[in-house]
């Protein structure tokens, strides 16, 4: 069976790089802790969703789920205790962060569980499990960024929340593969349909991933072109629907002009030299990288 990974940012920029980074700007790496926190919290939600929604059936899903939301509270709770003893902001993140877009993307009235039980079930289950193999390159990303890291009191903490975290995700990793392994099994059918679920939703979740990173200029058109990626792993007749209904959210993106505003301002505060060596050409290229498209496209 097809083994779905997440991408890199731009097919350029690994969570590595990322995490590097984060771990040397204390605010940032508080941001980002609070981000997973916020996700962490928000699963508890959308799993407890994905019960109501198969109401009582299978009953092995409906236990094994149960147990989930238990796992991710916990991690909810354990990030909020560290955040609050280090007296970091435990809000809302700004902007449209990762498991809003996330859920945005997905289509959520295609299956009815009463007419069609497998199809939910693999809908749910894809969409589980390609977050929580994105959760699980972020987590071991950040263990190795913390390891080399000066070993301050506060980074030693971090790491040993994190380290107690990161085996539980790759547990959800391996029982959302079982879950899917067993359905695929049950005829050629089921099979196809799980190989287009996981195409579908590894597709979602790299545009979810792609537009809460890309805040420089030309982002709204990127994420159209991710909405019709998304689209195009769907068959024909959803397709205009599907991207009618998200088409004008899009190209306005208000909470995109809201995040890319506190970005900058941000990196001017911080740091006014580094704001223009960096944070400046991050702006030009994503003019330039659009210059290039419409010429491409005016060819
Ligand atoms: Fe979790
Ligand atoms: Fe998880």
């Amino acid at each position: 069976m097809t083994v779905t990974y997440p991408r890199k940012f731009q097919n350029t920029l690994g969570a590595r790089d990322i995490l590097k980074r984060v771990v040397s700007d204390r605010e940032l790496h508080l941001m980002t802790l609070n981000r997973y926190r916020y996700s962490e919290q928000r699963s508890c939600k959308d799993l407890t969703e994905v019960i109501e929604k198969l109401d009582g059936q299978p009953p092995e899903l409906i236990r094994d789920l149960s147990h989930h939301i238990c796992d991710e509270a916990r991690h909810s709770m354990w990030l909020t205790d560290l955040l609050v003893e280090l007296g970091a902001n435990v809000g809302n993140p700004p902007g449209m962060p990762y498991i809003d877009e996330f859920e945005w993307l997905l289509d959520k009235n295609t299956h009815d569980p009463k007419t069609n039980l497998d199809d939910t079930i693999i809908a749910g289950m894809a969409a589980i499990n390609i977050t929580e193999k994105r959760g699980c390159e972020y987590f071991s990303a950040h263990i190795h960024a913390l390891k080399q890291a000066p070993q301050t009191a506060e980074n030693i903490k971090i790491r040993e929340t994190i380290e107690k975290i990161l085996p539980e995700e790759a547990g959800h990793v391996r029982w959302g593969n079982h879950w899917l392994g067993q359905i695929a099994a049950k005829s050629p059918e089921h099979r196809q349909k799980v190989e287009q679920a996981k195409r579908k939703y590894a597709a979602i979740e790299q545009a979810a991933y792609e537009s809460g990173m890309d805040i420089t200029l030309g982002a709204e058109l990127r994420r159209v072109t991710r909405l019709v990626e998304v689209s195009n792993t769907m068959p024909l007749w959803e397709r205009p629907q599907y991207l009618m209904e998200r088409l004008p959210q899009a190209l306005l993106a208000p909470e995109l002009q809201f995040t890319r505003i506190q970005a900058a301002q941000k990196a001017w505060q911080r740091n006014p030299q580094e704001f223009m060596e960096k944070f400046v050409p991050m702006f030009l290229n994503g003019i330039k990288k659009n210059e290039i498209t419409k010429e491409k496209n005016s060819v």
